[in-house]
């Protein structure tokens, strides 16, 4: 199967091809901060992407992470010596550097930032830098204080404008103790950010908004009523949207997911609320993908107060809440509706019920009774329905699923 970096598509054999790291060829530059040692699991995320991870270290790097650390990892010698002849016979530092299709640098330090900015050759890491034509993403770690001053950013800047890209930092507390700007992003947002920066712009030119998690109905201002949704599906459905090309907005639902890079996401609570931030910006929006997993029912009377224990059993009176899937799909300029399903029993056909009450256009049916798969699990599997087709996906990690959904979309629209 053909796979990143060529158009996604359904093939011949009627698999869903998707965006991946697949044949991508990674040059890891690690520099000498506290975040070195997250190289090692990023390492991990390049490779299980389907990357080919070659690891050049700065001198420092090598005081807090072990390059036979990131050998065994990556099944490759590691680079660290700009004059080391045994490597230079293998895989020398110019061929290294023309090896490589896109050029990681995480944790890039203050130091290394300012010195590729300068054009230094003095080590194999900014050599590769300075001697590659592959794309350089830049993963900014240092204090915060390091990351504010105004000649690191000046070097970023000077950086970015020369066609390197900033991936990050995050803000938030530091090994130093310090809270701020400077954190290294997680390696797993940095593979995704990889995976996006690779993957096919087959949905370029659309606005998709998509809805996730779940959503909280106040029975009173300490309780609630919720379900199990963890919002992966949707914010997998999201990244990858943004991977292949479109401009998203997620509107979210409590999780304690981060938000996938390059997304505007819009917080909501109830359904009320993610009714009324859907319709607010609709209008600009070519396709809606429902995976929210809302309430259908509300509290009738939110009590003001805690409520008390004053007997031994209590009924709370319940109305519908607004159904904001079939609101999109009623609207007279009604964006490309994708609804999900999650069942328990009859599966296809509560589905398919599903796709033509509320006058979709798809609906990805999500059988949530089997084990691992659905709420709050990191695989699913869903079998998807349009009007007068189907495709069945079978079970894989969401963010697969997710490409596979939205290639399935973008063939379906234009068909
Ligand atoms: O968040 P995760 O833990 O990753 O789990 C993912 C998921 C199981 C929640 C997701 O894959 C999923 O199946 N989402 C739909 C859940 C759901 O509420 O299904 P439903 O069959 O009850 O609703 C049908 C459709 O109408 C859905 O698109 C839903 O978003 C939408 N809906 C439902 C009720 C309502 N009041 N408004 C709506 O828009």
């Amino acid at each position: 199967m053909a796979l990143c970096g060529k158009v996604s598509a359904i093939n011949l054999q009627g698999e869903i091809e998707c965006v991946s790291l697949t044949n991508k060829k990674i040059l890891l530059g690690i520099g000498g901060g506290i975040a070195a040692y997250k190289s090692a699991d990023l390492v991990r995320r390049l490779k299980e992407r389907g990357a080919e991870v070659r690891v050049v270290m700065s001198q420092s790097a090598q005081e807090f992470i072990t390059p036979l650390t990131l050998q065994a990892l990556s099944g490759h010698p590691v680079a660290s010596d700009l004059l080391d002849p045994a490597a230079e016979a293998a895989m020398g530092h110019i061929e290294l550097a023309r090896w490589a299709d896109l050029f990681i640098i995480a944790p890039a330090t203050a130091n290394i930032i300012a010195r590729i900015n300068a054009g230094m050759a003095d080590e194999l890491l900014t050599t590769c830098a300075l001697a590659t034509s592959a794309p350089i993403a830049l993963c900014p770690a240092m204090n915060q204080q390091m990351y504010i001053n105004a000649a690191t950013q000046a070097n970023l800047s000077s950086l970015s404008q020369r066609g390197l890209h900033l991936w990050g930092p995050a803000s938030g507390s530091q090994a130093c103790g310090e809270v701020g700007p400077g954190r290294m992003l997680e390696p797993l947002q940095i593979a995704e950010a990889a995976t996006a920066f690779f993957a096919p712009p087959l949905l370029a030119g659309e606005h998709i908004m998509i809805t996730a998690g779940p959503t909280r109905e106040a029975i009173d201002p300490v309780r609630y009523i919720s379900n199990h949704s963890s919002g992966k599906m949707g914010y997998a459905l999201a990244q990858a949207a943004h991977a292949m090309g479109a401009s998203v907005t997620l509107i979210s639902g409590p999780t304690a997911l981060a938000s996938p890079v390059g997304v505007t996401r819009i917080n909501v609570e109830g359904a009320d609320d993610m009714l009324s931030a859907v319709m607010a910006d609709i209008a600009q929006h070519s396709i809606f993908i429902g995976c929210a997993a809302v309430a259908d029912y509300k509290v009738a009377d939110i009590a003001p107060q805690k409520m008390k224990k004053s007997s031994e059993n209590m009924t709370l009176a319940l109305v519908r809440n607004p159904d904001i899937l079939a609101s999109v799909a009623a609207l007279a300029n009604k964006p490309y509706c994708v609804g999900f399903a999650a069942e328990t029993q009859d599966v296809e056909h509560y589905a398919k019920g599903k796709l033509a009450a509320k006058k979709l256009d798809m609906i990805a049916a999500n059988d949530v009774s089997v084990p691992g798969l659905g709420f709050n699990a990191d695989s699913n599997a869903l079998h998807v329905f349009w009007q007068d087709g189907q495709h069945a996906l079978p079970a894989t990690n969401k963010l697969t699923l997710a490409q596979q959904l939205l290639t399935l979309i973008a063939n379906q629209k234009h068909a």
